[in-house]
C-alpha cells in the first residue's frame, strides 16, 4: 500500500471531463471510481479533504461527502480514522482472471494467445528436467544454454552478443524494476515517452524516479519511410535538456501507438545520450511483432550503447514468464547483486522451454505476423463501419491500436464499457499527467469473435454517452 496524499489539484487534473449527465456526486463517485480501478491512482493514497475539493470544484461539500460515501459503500475508499480518505480496492476485484464475471472481456491487455504448440514444447522441456535435478536449482543469471541462444538471437537480428552479456529475468516487466532500482536513486530524472507502458513509468516513479515525459506517436510509424525522422529528433533534444540518468524507450512497435523509430531517429537518441551520460533503456517487448514495417530497423545498441530488454511474453505467450536483459558486463554483475534480495532466480523449467522455442522463433514470427495481419485487417474494417468519427492509424506492428476518439471522453467511454461487460483501459492510463483523454487503445490480438463481442459492447457504451454534454477538457483545465 502507497502512503501517498493527493491534494485537491492533482486529483482534479486527473478527473478531467467527469460529468456525465447524473447527478455530480454519482458522477464524481463513478471517476474516481475508475482512476482507482486502473490504476492512475494508487490503491493506498489519501484523498483530498471534502471542503478542499468542494472549494476546488465550486461545489458544495455535501455532493463531495456524498460522493466519497458511494465510493466508501463500493469499498473503494475507507475512512481511517486521522488518516482521511484512503483508496481501496475491493476484495472481489482482486480475483486473478475474471474480474467481472465470466461474460466480461478483458480488454486492457494487449497480448496473444499461447502459440498452438506450446504444450508440445513444454512436454520435450519437461523430459529435460531430470539433468537439473542434483542441482539447487535457484538460477540468478540465466541456464548457459539460453543465454546462448539468446545471444544468438541478438547476433542474428544485426547485434553481435556474448551469452555473458545476457541476465534472464522473470519477465520483462521484472527486468524493467530491476534496472531501475539498480540504475536510478531517488530524485533522479528518468525520461518516458508520453504515451507509454504505464507499468514502466511506475516501476521507474518507485524506485524514486523523477519522470519527465516526451510526447511521442503524433506520426505514427505508418507514414514514415526508413529515410525520414519520426520521434528521434524530439526524444534526442528532450535528452540534450533534461540530461536525465535513464531515458526508458520503446523504439519498436511502441505501447500504445504502434509507432517504431527509424535507424536515423535511433543514431540521434543513441549520440544525444551518450553526450549526456544518460542509459538508454530500449524495451524490445514488441519488438519483433511486425507485420509489414516498410522499412528495416537495428536494435537501439547496434547504434551505440543501450540496455536492452527482450521477453517472450508477447511472442510466446504472457503466461511464460521469461524475459532478459542484454548489457555489459559490469551492470550485469550490479543487476544480480541487486537481484538477489528480491528474487532467487528463474524457475528452470520455463527456460528449458524458451531454450527449445528460441532457435524456431522464425516459425513462432511467422505464425504471429499471419494472425496480427488478419486481426488488424478485421479491426480496422469493424472500427471503419461502427465508429466512422474515429480515426485509426494503420500500425505496421505491435498489439494495438491507438484510436482517436475526437472529444476528450476516454474516462468516460471506459466507465460505460463496464456496465456492458468490457473491461478497457482509458487513454489517460498511459500518460503521467492525465493527457490522452481523446484516446483509448484497442487490443489487436483477440480473435474476430471476442473483438466482435467488445465491439458491440463499445458501442452500447457509446451509444449511452451521445446525450451528455461534453466539456473540452482543454476548456475544463482553463477554469480550475
Ligand atoms: C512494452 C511492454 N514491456 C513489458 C511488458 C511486460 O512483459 P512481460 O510479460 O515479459 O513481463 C509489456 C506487457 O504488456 C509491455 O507491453
Amino acid at each position: 500500500m502507497s502512503d501517498a496524499t493527493m491534494g485537491p489539484r492533482a486529483l482534479i487534473g486527473l478527473l478531467g471531463d467527469w460529468r456525465s449527465g447524473g447527478a455530480a456526486y454519482e458522477d464524481l463517485a463513478a471517476r474516481i471510481r475508475l482512476l482507482i480501478i486502473d490504476g492512475r491512482i494508487a490503491v493506498g493514497t489519501r484523498l483530498p479533504a471534502e471542503r478542499e475539493l468542494a472549494a476546488r470544484l465550486g461545489l458544495s461539500r455535501t455532493t463531495i461527502a456524498a460522493a466519497y460515501a458511494r465510493l466508501r459503500e463500493s469499498e473503494h475508499l475507507e475512512s481511517l480514522r486521522g488518516s482521511g480518505s484512503v483508496t481501496r480496492l475491493p476484495a472481489a476485484h482482486i480475483t486473478p482472471l475474471h474480474p467481472t464475471g465470466a461474460d466480461s472481456i478483458d480488454f486492457t491487455k494487449a497480448a496473444l494467445p499461447a502459440l498452438p504448440w506450446l504444450g508440445e514444447s513444454a512436454r520435450a522441456a519437461a523430459e529435460r528436467l531430470p539433468a537439473y535435478l542434483g542441482d539447487p536449482g535457484y538460477d540468478p543469471i540465466g541456464l548457459p544454454e539460453l543465454r546462448e541462444a539468446i545471444a544468438a538471437r541478438y547476433a542474428a537480428r544485426g547485434l553481435p552478443t556474448d551469452p555473458d552479456e545476457i541476465l534472464v529475468t522473470i519477465g520483462a516487466q521484472h527486468a524493467i524494476s530491476l534496472l531501475s532500482r539498480t540504475l536510478v536513486g531517488r530524485g533522479d530524472r528518468a525520461l518516458v515517452e508520453s504515451p507509454t507502458y504505464p507499468h514502466a513509468y511506475e516501476a521507474l516513479r518507485g524506485a524514486g524516479a523523477r519522470l519527465v515525459a516526451v510526447p511521442v506517436g503524433g506520426e505514427s510509424g505508418a507514414s514514415l519511410r526508413a529515410a525520414d525522422t519520426g520521434d528521434g529528433p524530439a526524444i534526442a533534444e528532450a535528452i540534450r535538456h533534461v540530461s536525465p540518468s535513464v531515458a526508458y524507450l520503446l523504439p519498436d512497435f511502441h505501447n500504445p501507438t504502434g509507432r517504431s523509430l527509424t535507424d536515423r531517429d535511433r543514431e540521434l537518441v543513441v549520440d544525444a545520450a551518450s553526450a549526456q551520460g544518460t542509459v538508454l533503456i530500449a524495451d524490445e517487448t514488441t519488438a519483433e511483432l511486425d507485420i509489414d514495417l516498410p522499412f528495416r530497423t537495428r536494435p537501439l545498441a547496434a547504434h551505440g550503447p543501450a540496455v536492452m530488454i527482450g521477453s517472450v511474453g508477447k511472442t510466446v505467450w504472457g503466461g511464460i514468464r521469461l524475459g532478459w536483459i542484454r548489457a555489459d558486463r559490469g551492470l550485469i554483475r550490479r543487476l544480480l547483486a541487486q537481484r538477489t534480495p528480491n528474487d532467487l532466480g528463474t524457475p528452470i523449467l520455463e527456460q528449458l522451454l524458451v531454450a527449445e522455442l528460441l532457435p524456431r522463433m522464425d516459425d513462432i514470427l511467422e505464425l504471429r505476423r499471419t494472425q496480427l495481419g488478419e486481426r488488424r485487417a478485421h479491426l480496422e474494417r469493424a472500427l471503419a463501419e461502427r465508429f466512422p468519427q474515429w480515426q485509426v492509424p494503420h500500425v505496421h506492428g505491435g498489439l494495438a491500436l491507438w484510436v482517436h476518439l475526437g472529444s476528450p471522453v476516454s474516462s468516460q467511454l471506459a466507465l460505460a464499457a463496464r456496465t456492458h461487460d468490457l473491461l478497457i483501459t482509458a487513454g489517460p492510463r498511459f500518460g503521467i499527467d492525465g493527457a490522452f483523454e481523446r484516446n483509448l487503445r484497442i487490443p489487436l490480438g483477440y480473435g474476430e469473435d471476442v473483438t466482435e463481442r467488445a465491439l458491440d459492447a463499445l458501442e452500447a457504451a457509446w451509444g449511452s454517452m451521445g446525450a451528455a454534454p461534453l466539456v473540452d477538457a482543454d476548456v475544463l483545465s482553463a477554469v480550475v
